[in-house]
């Protein structure tokens, strides 16, 4: 098998001019649960550009932990940076200590208790039309869900009212956009086809409304209690506030980065809920002891053990970042292999969760492996991502998609309409479509 880079295999099946693209739009996760058996370090090309897929969890830990060597790079994270501003996912390792230092407090555990009020509150718009017996899309129920609560904890005020309708609404054609032009050829993104033309429309409203949104908040002076708010207080050790185009770029940062990977994984458990009854009635039982006929809160965390293990498993299952990418800012060993400055590695948390040697079964939907006494390989549990550049929202997410898993099985069961199981796009995240489920009210809810 040709190698390219010295000692790393070269994955069989590139075609000219566009290498291993072609599976990797059509079955991408396919192609990549093929990777492990060609070597621990395996190359794919990208078009005319050659990256390396890490296989093995302490590489990818590796990879994850020297965040100055592997510092973010890559098509993914250039078409983030040119679609957001460089915030605190895209930029490079020189600016992200700052940054994180910035936003770390708005993810403190006082500030998550404060927004788990805004998620209970949003969990009872939820299920409002679920009675009717019409099947539920629950993709599009949970990104209107997740959206609705994120946005709402980054700005609370009146006066952000369009810039939430305008984020919802544009954030799809984002996303797509986003995908779509870190994976076609840089040419390809020039010309003016009706994709790029929508992205670039889509893109261009969202910033918009969101620049003045800012504009608001530093005319009203006034603290909201809210992310934006926090940001606007800011200083550096000099005394220096932040930026709007900074400020600009962290909050649709968290935007893109929270809201279609949160909606991800709430779909997927529902459906994972609906493929295993069982699981749904264990639940089922523990939450309505816990929560009879109220919403979940903040502090019934600790009793929704089974609920968290099943989001947990859903991750594993399904992680919704699936890949993702760093390039080496000099040139390194990484296993036996050494590999030159500005080369692209690819790690999928997918691919690592879905390795039988290091997740046995790993297609069994089995929340129970995440019982406190099972042991785990080191690494080999990445949804999250590791390192520095971990997710800074991992605790929200978990909080909010716990609380409204456990909010929903309580008061409704839900049954799959199709036999066929969804399809799945994989995008920035790993996305279904065609999860429609019917919902039984199983509780006379209080108004
Ligand atoms: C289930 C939901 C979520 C999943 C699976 C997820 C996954 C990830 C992953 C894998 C990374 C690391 C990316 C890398 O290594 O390149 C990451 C980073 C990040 N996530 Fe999340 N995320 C979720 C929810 C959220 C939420 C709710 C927010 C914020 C509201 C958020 C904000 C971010 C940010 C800002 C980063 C960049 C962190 C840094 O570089 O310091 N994520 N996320």
């Amino acid at each position: 098998m040709a190698t390219d880079l010295e000692g790393i295999t070269r994955a069989p099946g590139a075609l000219p001019v566009v290498g291993h693209l072609l599976p990797l739009i059509r079955d991408p996760l396919r192609f990549l649960k093929t990777l492990p058996s060609y070597g621990d370090l395996v190359q794919i090309r990208l078009g005319p550009q050659t990256a390396v897929v890490v296989c093995r969890p302490e590489l990818v830990q590796e990879v994850l932990l020297h965040d100055r060597t592997y510092d973010k790079g890559g098509p993914l994270i250039e078409r983030i940076g040119n679609a957001l501003g460089d915030g605190l996912a895209a930029c490079p390792h020189s600016a992200h200590r700052r940054q994180r230092r910035t936003l770390q407090p708005a993810f403190s555990r006082a500030c998550l208790r404060e927004y788990a009020a805004i998620m209970t509150q949003q969990i009872d718009t939820l299920a409002v039309d679920w009675g009717d017996g019409q099947p539920i899309d629950v993709a599009e129920q949970m990104y209107t869900f997740a959206s609705d609560t994120i946005a709402r904890t980054l700005f609370t005020a009146e006066s952000a009212g369009p810039a939430i309708d305008t984020v919802k609404e544009c954030l799809p054609g984002i996303f797509r956009g986003i995908y779509q032009q870190a994976v076609f050829p840089p040419l390809l993104n020039r010309l003016p086809l009706p994709s790029n033309v929508r992205y670039e429309r889509a893109r261009n409203r969202a910033w918009a409304e969101v620049s003045k949104t800012i504009s608001s908040y530093r005319q009203d002076d006034e603290s909201h209690g809210d992310v934006l708010s926090m940001l606007l207080k800011t200083r550096d050790d000099a005394g220096n506030g932040l930026g709007d185009t900074e400020i600009h770029a962290q909050i649709m940062t968290l935007l893109v980065a929270g809201i279609e990977s949160t909606a991800v994984a709430l779909t997927w458990a529902l459906h994972l809920l609906c493929q295993h009854p069982d699981v749904q009635e264990r639940l089922r039982t523990e939450t309505a002891k816990v929560l009879g006929t109220r919403t979940a809160t903040w502090d019934d965390l600790p009793q929704l053990d089974l609920a968290r293990r099943v989001i947990t498993e859903t991750l594993r299952i399904y992680p919704p970042g699936w890949i993702l990418t760093r390039t080496t800012a000099t040139e390194t060993r990484l296993a036996d292999a050494l590999i030159p400055a500005e080369t692209t590695l690819i790690y999928s948390p997918y691919l690592i969760h879905h390795d039988a040697r290091f997740n046995p079964r790993p297609s069994d939907f089995d929340p129970d492996r995440w019982l406190p006494e099972q042991k785990h390989v080191r690494g080999a549990f990445i949804p999250f991502g590791g390192g520095a550049r971990k997710c800074i929202g991992d605790n929200y997410a978990m909080t909010l998609a716990t609380l409204a898993l456990a909010t929903i099985v309580a008061q409704w069961r839900l049954t799959s309409v199709d036999d066929q199981p969804p399809h799945i796009e994989p995008r920035m995240t790993l996305t279904p479509h065609g999860v429609r489920v019917r919902a039984e009210c199983l509780q006379t809810v209080p108004d």
